[in-house]
């Protein structure tokens, strides 16, 4: 663990006093309800740097009513996963990635960085302290949360000059309960997520706040998640709550491009070369949204499917946008979607051959 920008600190293990019941029952997870018995925790003074990096035992914090997170939302936090391998390893899917866009997050967000070196190795003990903890049911994972949050106490609008970064752990059944089945997309006409020059593509609690509006409305109507399209014109697609968008059209793969306003996903770059290698080919544009409703009529949309960490592969089995609703692949996992889950879970969960070097073992 080198000096450098974020650490110049040990990490330090503290006694671990209680364990918590682990949950036997692996089909009774859900997503993000149960933590680990341990969280790693470092802190940050302006002037001092990161220091008092430790691994101790879960448990909440004790914060100023005033500090700067709970009125400005100065905050960032990643999303990513170990899996637990059939030879009972375990095995991180690129964590570099998820550090080094928290630390694109941070810059957007007037937060401090940290060491990409250190935060891994500082993770991957923390994964190995809660082995215990990592599932190994078909589906299942170790979600791991890493999270940043402004704790000076004043009021004010700046940048704090002190910090918490912490990472929390839960395991986690499938995101969606019904597990790998087409999902109910909303059209949001009214809202929308992020506009050019906003914080669209940093990972920061706020977009996620501002997202819950629509997300209600969409469940309380029985769908699944919110498509968001682009602020200027309401005509473009950009994402979904949690997944970037693909979409099978007229035989090549389209996604929307990394424009500003939309996260760079880690799953949505291991789809590109696991499309490629399968033959496609892959054209970075926004879809309108007459192209996607008018194309699964026409038959020129083929497949749908979102990609993110939580769910990895969604199917879309259908879009409904203001008074009109279409279908896409019959409502049923369209026959790239499935294989292009298959090869990448099958990495994931090292059942396949990991010919990109994306694993990393604990
Ligand atoms: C808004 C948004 N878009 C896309 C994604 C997918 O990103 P990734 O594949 O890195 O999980 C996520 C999840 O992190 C997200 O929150």
């Amino acid at each position: 663990m080198t000096p450098g920008k974020g650490t110049a600190m040990d990490l330090q293990i503290l006694p671990l006093e209680n364990q918590k019941e682990k949950i036997t029952d692996e089909s009774k997870l859900g997503f993000g309800k149960y933590f680990t018995d341990r969280m790693m925790v470092v802190e940050y003074d302006r002037g001092r740097g990161w220091h008092s990096a430790r691994i101790q035992p879960y448990q909440p914090f004790s914060l100023d009513p005033a500090a700067l997170v709970f009125h400005y939302a100065q905050e960032i936090f990643e999303g990513l996963k170990a899996y637990r391998h059939p030879d009972g390893s375990i095995g991180l899917f690129r964590p570099e990635e998820n550090i080094e866009r928290f630390n694109r997050s941070a810059r957007r967000m007037c937060m401090p960085e940290l060491d990409t070196d250190f935060v891994l190795e500082a993770l991957k003990e923390l994964v190995r302290l809660e082995a215990d903890w990592v599932p190994s049911s078909p589906g299942t994972s170790l979600y791991i949360r890493p999270t940043m949050i402004a704790t000076e106490p004043v009021l004010g609008v700046k940048p704090s000059d002190k910090y918490l970064f912490y990472i929390i752990l839960t395991p986690v059944g499938p995101y969606y309960a019904r597990g790998f089945e087409p999902v109910k997309i909303w059209i949001s006409d009214d809202y929308v997520r992020a506009a050019h020059g906003g914080t669209g593509e940093a990972k920061t609690g706020g977009n996620y706040a501002a997202s819950l509006f629509a997300s209600t409305l969409a469940a309380q109507k029985g769908y699944d998640q919110v498509l968001w399209l682009d602020a200027e014109e309401h005509k473009y697609v950009e994402e979904v709550g949690s997944m970037n968008m693909f979409f099978l059209y007229d035989g090549k793969i389209v996604t929307s491009p990394l424009s500003g306003t939309i996260l760079d996903g880690i799953t949505r770059k291991s789809a590109f070369a696991l499309l490629k290698e399968m033959g496609f080919e892959i054209e970075e544009r926004a879809l309108t949204i007459a192209e996607v409703l008018d194309g699964a009529e026409s038959g020129k949309l083929q497949e749908a499917f979102g990609t993110g960490t939580a769910a990895v592969v969604s199917p879309v089995g259908q879009f409904t946008y203001k008074d009109r609703t279409v279908q896409i692949s019959g409502n049923k996992v369209g026959e790239t979607t499935l294989r292009l889950y298959n090869r990448l879970t099958g990495i994931q969960y090292g059942t396949e051959e990991d010919t990109h070097g994306w694993v990393r073992k604990i």
